[in-house]
């Protein structure tokens, strides 16, 4: 089960950044597809059955954020990777800013799979 589980946290993170790149690139076009129904509602879906497999992880591995520093780094770049997410998709002005802000979540989420990885704050380094 715990395979299982941990497969789908990482398809549904795969899913994740795919979609976010798409949605980036179509907030950079001020493409008219960002305002389909299951545009907004997709990645909510996707993201919230990837925090639901991560709880089950931890409760699993007995391994919790501010207890664990890799997960403490984990949780606290994917508030980070949200924040930037929203000015690359929704908040930033410019065509420039979202662009910018969307390298940012990109880099981020790199850091994140790291960290998953290799169990450190240090990531990949
Ligand atoms: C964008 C967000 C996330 C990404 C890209 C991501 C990515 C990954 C990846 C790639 C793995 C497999 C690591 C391996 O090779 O063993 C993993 C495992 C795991 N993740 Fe995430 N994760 C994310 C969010 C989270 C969050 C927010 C938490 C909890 C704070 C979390 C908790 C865990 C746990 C507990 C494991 C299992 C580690 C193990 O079995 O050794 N993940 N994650």
């Amino acid at each position: 089960m715990y395979l299982l589980i941990k497969h789908s946290h990482v398809t549904l993170a795969a899913l994740s950044i795919t979609f976010f790149v798409i949605r980036a690139f179509w907030s950079v076009r001020q493409s008219p597809y960002l305002a389909l129904r299951w545009v907004r509602i997709g990645p909510h879906i996707i993201d919230s059955l990837l925090l639901a497999c991560a709880i089950y992880l931890m409760v699993s591995i007995n391994q919790y954020p501010f207890t664990t520093p890799w997960l403490t780094a984990k949780f606290l770049a994917l508030v980070l990777y949200i924040g930037l997410g929203t000015v690359a998709i929704k908040r930033g002005r410019t065509a420039t800013i979202r662009f910018a802000f969307a390298l940012g979540a990109i880099a981020v989420f790199g850091y994140i799979v790291g960290a998953a990885v290799n169990h450190s704050y240090w990531s990949w380094w």
